[in-house]
């Protein structure tokens, strides 16, 4: 028998926050998709040197930030006075880099879901899965209990991070992110006991949506910009879609 976790997740999800309308993974890129409407959210998360969770996509700080350098060699008090807005625009400039504490708050305040991708800078996996694992259970655990939240769904296209995030708190949902297909991936999925997997959405076809929904996985797909595409992917029966095109697609339930 298959047995499938209830899923408590919209459909549609915002990426890197609303990362297309404000700069990535900050607050203002929140708040301008929870202005359009947009519940649920995807945002990268990794560890400063000191060991902060907070949001940022890529290794290094140069693309989205005013520094430069690995962005874990900094500890959080030194990444908090950046500026992580001024590259998106002069309207943004500013803007400070987010804390997962900072999001946290935003979200248990305003009833938004969160897809959090966990996102090591390379070397750190398993300190990330276990430190953001803990953080999230301090942060959400009473709004979960009181049935006022989620839990958030933690993603990762590394299975050291799943593997530690689950080792420190077993009962937070985990996803498997997929860009290829290699043969072991969903036995991979399996043995992190993955409520779900994340897949570029160009991999995305009938058979395979069949095979995972019949093995019990729930099926995401990233990142989903063109409507016909979307349309397309929901008829597949597909569980999520995480999404630039904040400002096209009207978040529905
Ligand atoms: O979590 C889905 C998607 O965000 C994965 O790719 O590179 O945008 O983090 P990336
Ligand atoms: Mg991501």
């Amino acid at each position: 028998m298959v047995v499938v976790t209830p899923w408590p997740y919209p459909t549609w999800i915002a990426h890197r926050g609303a990362g297309r309308l404000a700069p990535e993974n900050t607050l203002a890129a929140f708040r301008a998709g929870a202005a359009l409407g947009w519940r649920a959210f995807e945002c990268d998360v990794k560890l400063s040197a000191d060991g902060v969770p907070f949001l940022l996509h890529d290794d290094t700080l140069e693309r989205t930030t005013d520094a430069a350098g690995s962005a874990g060699n900094l500890n959080w008090a030194d990444l908090a006075r950046l500026d992580a807005g001024g590259w998106h625009g002069r309207l943004y400039a500013g803007e400070p880099p987010c804390s997962l504490d900072a999001i946290a708050a935003f979200c248990l305040r305003n009833g938004h879901l969160l897809n959090l991708e966990l996102k090591p800078v390379p070397g750190d996996e398993e300190r990330t899965g276990q430190v953001v694992a803990q953080a999230v259970r301090q942060r959400w655990g009473e709004a979960v209990r009181d049935g006022l939240s989620a839990w958030p769904l933690l993603s990762s296209f590394e299975p050291r991070a799943l593997a530690a995030a689950r080792e420190a708190v077993p009962e937070l949902p985990r996803a498997l992110l997929l860009d290829r297909l290699a043969p072991d991936c969903f036995d991979i999925a399996e043995r992190l006991d993955c409520v779900a997997v994340i897949l570029e959405e160009s991999l995305v076809h009938a058979d395979l949506v069949r095979t995972l929904h019949h093995d019990g996985l729930r099926v995401l797909a990233y990142t989903v910009n063109d409507a016909g595409r979307a349309d397309l992917l929901l008829d597949l029966g597909l569980d999520g879609l995480i999404t630039d095109a904040v400002d096209t697609f009207v978040p529905g339930p």
